[in-house]
């Protein structure tokens, strides 16, 4: 049998010290749709998700529940798992940086590294920001009104000075640059593209990456009372994941990653540090890194402070899973900023979902229930009215494989939103209740057009709504439900389930919880 063609997309693993939120649902959100994309197109997936649980941050989160960290870590990376399972998510692993498996990796990526001469021992002194677990230039940091120091992101940084052994990230300046030129494609979208160029060719410091003054950590191989910085440790999950550094592992084909999919906020550590640490160790670069955008609500910075953090919980609870996935996808361009709000929710469900795709199937299932018996009839010859509609629902596979292969979610759905319009305008036009009386003959094949229309929706539509559009193919009596099953059409002349609305509006004044 032929070989499938491999795919692995991961997300960025979370830190353990915060409850699961919006954000982070979202990152791994555009992974699932991808990773379910990819399968149902035929190809072998990898999609991986996990927590990172080393470092100050955790330590310290650990300590204020008055817990060792690794207890801590236990209770609070099962919120993370939970959190997948209520977005239907579809990972196939689940990476815990505290797992053997991921110290086997680090400890290997380290000693290939350092015997590539990319290691050397020294002092560190400098700005930390312990909330972005990084480091900062002096330059990027500013004194503000509260005489506190801060850096680019708005973290407070503290001077740290301790024993440290340092990346040479100096001398890969070159070779990154060289590797961007000819891999242009690595890192989208384009402006963040041109931050890191410029970032890299403003010349790179070396890079501190243990720790001494705290123990929450991979120990350092063969350097007692060095911890590895933790985003060394970090980025590595995506290779231990794969098996290695054993070969012969079930996954081992699958690095490198085609994609890592990260927030424009953790860029630079996995379009710069990243694949530096892994050419030092002789090994292959991901293909892609895409940085997407940050949520506000209701037009505010999202904070634990201001107390507006978006809870997947309730969004789910009040709106449903599927339209929520389907909003957040379909809101913004996927890569710029956007803003999550109850208005904005309640559109994209009452509006696109319930009123234009909902009202497309209720109207066609309804129909055929009540006057067909409950059987799709079986088409007459086509009309140009109907080809042209099953013409344009035919070419939407091609452009979402092309929108949805550059991480274009939102223009994917902007076209299948067009087809669903011309559909809803074919159904005024065609005015099957009126065919019933004077061409019932034609009736049936505007019918049979329709489901067909709608069975290709819901099949293309399954990895952003895996739900309801579960829900839409049953009642279309669809088994095969891969995107091979798009090259022939459904047979007519087959008894259907009774329909039911796929889409729940919600009264915009009902429940203000979100
Ligand atoms: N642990 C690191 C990642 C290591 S990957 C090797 C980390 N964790 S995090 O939990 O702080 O953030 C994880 C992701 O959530 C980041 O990609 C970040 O951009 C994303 N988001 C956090 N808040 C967000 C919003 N308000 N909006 C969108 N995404 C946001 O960084």
């Amino acid at each position: 049998m032929m070989q499938k063609q491999r795919y692995y997309v991961t997300t960025p693993i979370y830190y353990v010290n915060d409850v699961p939120h919006i954000g982070h649902a979202y990152t791994t959100l555009a992974a699932d749709v991808l990773a379910r994309f990819m399968r149902l197109d035929g190809r072998e997936v990898f999609f991986l998700t996990g927590t990172d649980e080393h470092g100050q941050k955790v330590e310290k989160a650990a300590a204020a529940r008055g817990l060792e960290p690794k207890p801590f870590t236990d209770e609070v990376s099962a919120n993370f798992r939970e959190l997948a399972e209520a977005m239907g998510f579809s990972n196939d692993d689940f990476i815990r940086t505290t797992e053997p498996r991921h110290y086997r990796a680090c400890e290997e990526l380290w000693r290939r590294i350092h015997a590539a001469g990319d290691l050397y021992l020294g002092d560190y002194g400098g700005w930390y920001a312990v909330r972005d677990e990084a480091f900062y230039r002096e330059s990027e940091t500013v004194v503000g009104e509260d005489g506190i120091r801060r850096g680019p992101s708005g973290a407070p940084v503290d001077w740290v000075k301790e024993p440290s052994w340092f990346f040479r990230l100096s001398a890969w300046q070159d070779r990154l640059l060289a590797f961007y030129e000819a891999n242009p494609d690595f890192i989208a979208p384009e402006s963040r593209r041109n931050e890191v160029l410029s970032f890299v060719r403003s010349g790179l410091e070396d890079l501190s990456v243990s720790r001494t003054s705290f123990g929450w950590g991979v120990p350092v191989p063969d350097s007692p009372g060095h911890v590895m910085y933790v985003w060394l440790d970090a980025l590595t999950n995506y290779v231990t994941a794969t098996g290695w550094p054993n070969t012969h592992a079930e996954r081992a084909g699958f690095w490198p990653a085609d994609l890592h999919l990260v927030g424009k906020d953790i860029l630079r550590f996995h379009a710069v540090y990243w694949p530096a640490f892994l050419m030092s160790a002789g090994l292959e670069p991901p293909k892609r890194v895409f940085a997407h955008g940050w949520w506000t609500v209701e037009g505010q910075k999202m904070s634990k402070s201001l107390g507006n953090v978006v809870d997947p919980y309730a969004v789910i609870g009040e709106f449903g899973r599927d339209a929520f996935r389907f909003f957040l996808l379909r809101e913004i361009h996927f890569g710029a900023d956007g803003d999550f709000s109850r208005r904005g929710m309640l559109r994209r469900l009452n509006v696109d979902l319930a009123n234009e795709f909902g009202n497309l199937a209720q109207r066609t299932l309804g129909f055929v229930a009540r006057n067909c018996g409950g059987v799709l009839p079986a088409p007459a010859a086509l009309s140009d009215d109907d080809k042209a509609l099953l013409d344009s629902a035919a070419a939407l596979l091609p452009t979402l494989r092309a929108e949805i292969g550059r991480q274009a979610f939102h223009s994917g759905l902007e076209a299948v939103w067009s087809v669903i319009r011309d559909a809803n305008a074919y159904v005024d036009r065609e005015a099957p209740w009126t065919l019933r009386k004077t061409n019932p003959e034609r009736m049936g094949t505007v019918l049979w057009t329709l489901a067909e229309l709608l069975r290709r929706l819901g099949i293309l539509l399954q990895p952003v709504m895996p739900d309801a559009m579960a829900t839409l193919l049953d009642q279309l009596g669809v088994s095969d439900r891969s995107f091979a099953a798009l090259e022939a059409p459904m047979p007519g002349g087959v008894a259907l389930p009774a329909p039911s609305p796929i889409f729940r509006k919600v009264d915009d004044e009902a429940g203000k919880g979100v």
